[in-house]
């Protein structure tokens, strides 16, 4: 085996408070394990996952483990983390991986662009720990609350998990800790400090905060609450030419005009400049691929399905629109007497409040193809919000 990770979850969450331990409450829709667990199981390096539990917690982790792949059967952790880390170490010493990430089930949001940077990182160096800088000045304080003195900020680093290491020398790190008494270290790379490993840094992530206080839940609590998320934003274009006809479909809305739009489905160009923004914004190509025109059922259909789809492939992902822009470019019909209704059906189409959609319109000063009365063009921005390390 190469990777295999390890996930401590054996601790009591006695600084967060609530009727169960912290990696066992849930978080926006599930337990704040399972998210930390999903993590390893969608990443494809990594090919097995130790969890480390509180036997006395099996009927919390059974539900927060239900159906997730990966999984060895749960090793029982330790009075103190330390402990907990080596029975995780221990347990798959006969699958014998080269590397171990050690993470916190108390981190539920760490991506998995970070688990490519440890992994990239421990190749080069056998031992490596995601760092951040620290923006405010940190100074000693003494036991009556007076400073003693200041310390120099650009020599320190927030440390987190997952934390990486070749497999070998951090279980015989641990091992020789244990003989020597050593049980307080509060993470590995203390441990492997100690024992005389040189350790490597690599770029942590603001969002993959330890949940520790109560305040840390009761910032998710709040309905609406988003998980530090992945922004992500797509853009559309789309034009159609005007052919006969007495009205023509935009956004949803029919309105009607001395000619239609000719082309794919119902030819709605606003429809699809948002369908495709939607689809750049999680990099599924573009609406001709999802609904290829040479598709005879496509043909006259209403436009609204296609943004309809988009935005479930979206929510598959986990990920929520965070706001739909488009500018309609055309002299003819006029745009503003339609554009509340535009609005409101694209937000109905979308699943999403209207106050996140907007819709403007312009003119081209007579020049060009617009100019000239020949069609319509519509360009769109969609932003998306999708939880990290899902993609
Ligand atoms: N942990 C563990 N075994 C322990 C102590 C801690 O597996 N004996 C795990 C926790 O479950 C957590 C991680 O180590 O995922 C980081 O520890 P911490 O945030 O301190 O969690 P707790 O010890 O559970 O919380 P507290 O210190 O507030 O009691
Ligand atoms: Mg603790």
């Amino acid at each position: 085996m190469r990777v295999a990770a390890i996930v401590v979850a054996a601790g009591r969450g006695e600084r967060a408070g609530g009727d169960k331990p912290k990696q066992y409450r849930p978080l926006m829709g599930e337990p704040v394990l399972r998210r930390a667990l999903r993590l390893f199981c969608a990443h494809p390096a990594v090919e097995a996952i130790q969890p480390v539990i509180d036997f006395d917690h099996s009927r919390d982790y059974q539900a927060a483990a239900a159906g997730l792949a990966k999984l060895l059967a749960p090793a029982p952790g330790g009075s103190t983390r330390q402990r907990s880390v080596l029975a995780g170490l221990e347990a798959i010493e006969a699958a014998a991986p080269k590397i171990v990430l050690v993470h916190d089930a108390a981190r539920p949001f760490a991506s998995s662009s970070l688990v490519d940077r440890a992994l990239a990182a421990v190749e080069a160096t056998g031992a490596a720990v995601p760092v951040l800088p620290i923006a405010d000045t940190i100074k000693r304080v003494d036991a009556s609350g007076h400073v003693t003195g200041t310390l120099d900020r650009a020599e320190l680093r927030v440390i987190q998990t997952p934390q990486v290491f070749s497999y070998p020398p951090l279980l015989a790190a641990h091992r020789r800790a244990r003989a020597a008494n050593r049980d307080d270290f509060t993470d590995d790379a203390a441990l492997a400090e100690w024992a005389g490993i040189s350790i490597a840094t690599f770029a942590g992530e603001a969002g993959n905060m330890k949940l520790t206080a109560p305040e840390d839940f009761a910032r998710f609590a709040a309905p609406g609450a988003a998980a530090p998320s992945d922004v992500r934003t797509g853009t559309g274009f789309d034009v159609h030419a005007f052919g006969p006809g007495d009205h023509v479909m935009l956004g949803g809305v029919k309105i009607p005009h001395a000619k239609g739009l000719s082309g794919h489905s119902d030819a709605d160009v606003l429809l699809h400049a948002l369908t495709d923004a939607v689809l750049g914004a999680i990099a599924e190509a573009d609406i001709g691929k999802h609904f290829p025109p040479s598709d005879a059922r496509w043909r006259g259909a209403s436009s609204d399905r296609f943004l309809a789809h988009a935005v479930a492939l979206l929510r598959a992902r986990g990920g929520e629109i965070a706001h739909l822009d488009a500018t309609i470019l055309s002299e003819t019909p006029k745009i503003g007497p339609y554009r509340d209704k535009i609005c409101r059906r694209i937000a109905e189409i979308a699943g999403i409040e209207a106050g996140r959609v907007s819709v403007k319109a312009t003119t081209t000063e007579g020049l060009g193809f617009i100019g000239r009365g020949e069609g319509i063009a519509a360009m769109a921005t969609a932003t998306a919000r999708l939880p990290f390390g899902d993609l």
